[in-house]
């Protein structure tokens, strides 16, 4: 059986002053009916093979994401929380003990909830190819083909071909640096990592086992010590604290000679920052992208947020990104949005 994994447990910082620790950015609505989480149920929802989406995320959004599912009526396949964030590793590790739970042989799809997906049926036809390749026990990854060199991104080295559009991993290398970034775009011969993985749940354990015993051990122990209340599942707390924290690209995908990786052009993008929601918006004849009550006179590729509190007015002015919400408002240069995360840390230290 396939099970989406849904992966819904990031702050998204660079989203600030919309996105908060209690409404983070994949619960947001941040263009059209639909917060990026559900975009991502709805899509799993119409994949033939597959059950419920199980979500993992923070103990503090499961009220957000019972309600989520709810009003788009996709049933939920379990809601995991987690007591404290130890990154995606020991995220999935807890999906894959719910999903052998129930299915011994069980095939997971693990999806962030914070990815746009143009093109659904050029996804779909992807995970057809890679539940092949999940069945012959190859931890799959979908490759993009990268447009610069972004340094955010894991990116993937093809290997020999294996059928079914995949390809062993020659190499895995997780967030290089900008210089090396420079160098694989330029080389034309690797992929971006999509963030999207597809395998059997035991495989996944299997691998976990070998390279991050301890973090294994830790979700274990978390998980046998779960408690039960309707759709949610409370993780142990202190057991799950007590796990190191790191990545699956990190602890798994770097390290792992069972990889492989379909490659798919299906129209994705990670809504990283406000720059990245700018340019897959749909945007005016000067390039702009208002939304709410805005007015702009010689105003070129902005993207402006009206909250309802007020309009927002802009004059001669190029490139800018302005959110404006009920207590916080956000003016930068658009090739600066990167660092609204810096912005954030140093508004935390200052309490
Ligand atoms: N449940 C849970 N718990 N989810 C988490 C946690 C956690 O502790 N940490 C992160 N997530 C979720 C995020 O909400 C997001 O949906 C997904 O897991 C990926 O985490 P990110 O923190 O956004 O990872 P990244 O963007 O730095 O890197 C990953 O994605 C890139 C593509 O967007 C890697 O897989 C890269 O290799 C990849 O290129
Ligand atoms: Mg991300």
């Amino acid at each position: 059986m396939l099970f989406p994994v849904v992966l819904s447990g990031g702050s998204g910082t660079r989203l600030w002053p919309l996105s908060r620790q209690n409404q983070p950015k994949q619960f947001l609505n941040l263009m059209g009916d639909h917060s990026l989480f559900q975009e991502t149920v709805l899509r799993v929802s119409k994949l033939p093979q597959a059950r419920p989406p199980v979500t993992v995320c923070s103990e503090d959004h499961r009220f957000m994401v019972g309600e989520q599912l709810q009003a788009v009526g996709v049933p939920s396949g379990g809601i995991l929380l987690e007591p404290v964030a130890r990154n995606t590793a020991p995220a999935i590790a807890l999906a894959a003990l719910h999903v052998l739970a129930q299915d011994p042989d069980g095939t997971m799809l693990v999806l962030p909830a914070d990815h746009l997906i143009e093109d659904e049926a050029a996804f779909r036809s992807a995970i057809d190819a890679a539940l092949q390749l999940g069945d012959d026990g190859w931890l799959v990854t979908f490759g993009i083909r990268p447009d610069y060199a972004e340094t955010g991104y894991g990116y993937i080295l093809r290997g020999e071909p294996l059928g079914e559009g995949g390809y062993r991993i020659a190499r895995f290398v997780e967030k290089p640096d900008q210089e090396t970034a420079q160098r694989y775009v330029a080389e034309g011969t690797y992929a971006w990592n999509s963030g999207m993985f597809l395998f059997k749940a035991q495989r996944f354990l299997d691998e976990l086992a070998r390279f991050a015993p301890a973090m294994l051990e830790a979700v274990r122990s978390a998980y046998a010590q779960a408690s039960i209340d309707l759709d949610f599942t409370r993780i142990g707390r202190e057991a799950f604290a007590a796990s190191p924290s790191d990545s699956i690209d990190y602890a798994v995908m770097e390290k792992t000679d069972h990889a492989a990786v379909v490659s798919v052009s299906c129209g994705w993008s990670d809504i990283g920052s406000w720059s990245s929601l700018w340019s897959v918006a749909k945007r005016d004849e000067n390039g702009n992208r208002h939304e709410g009550d805005v007015i702009s006179v010689d105003t070129r590729g902005s993207l402006v947020r009206a909250s309802d509190r007020r309009m927002i007015a802009t004059l001669g002015v190029e490139d800018l990104v302005i959110i404006d919400t009920a207590d916080a408002t956000l003016v930068a240069r658009k090739d600066r949005v990167q660092d609204v995360k810096t912005l954030v840390d140093r508004l935390k230290a200052d309490g």
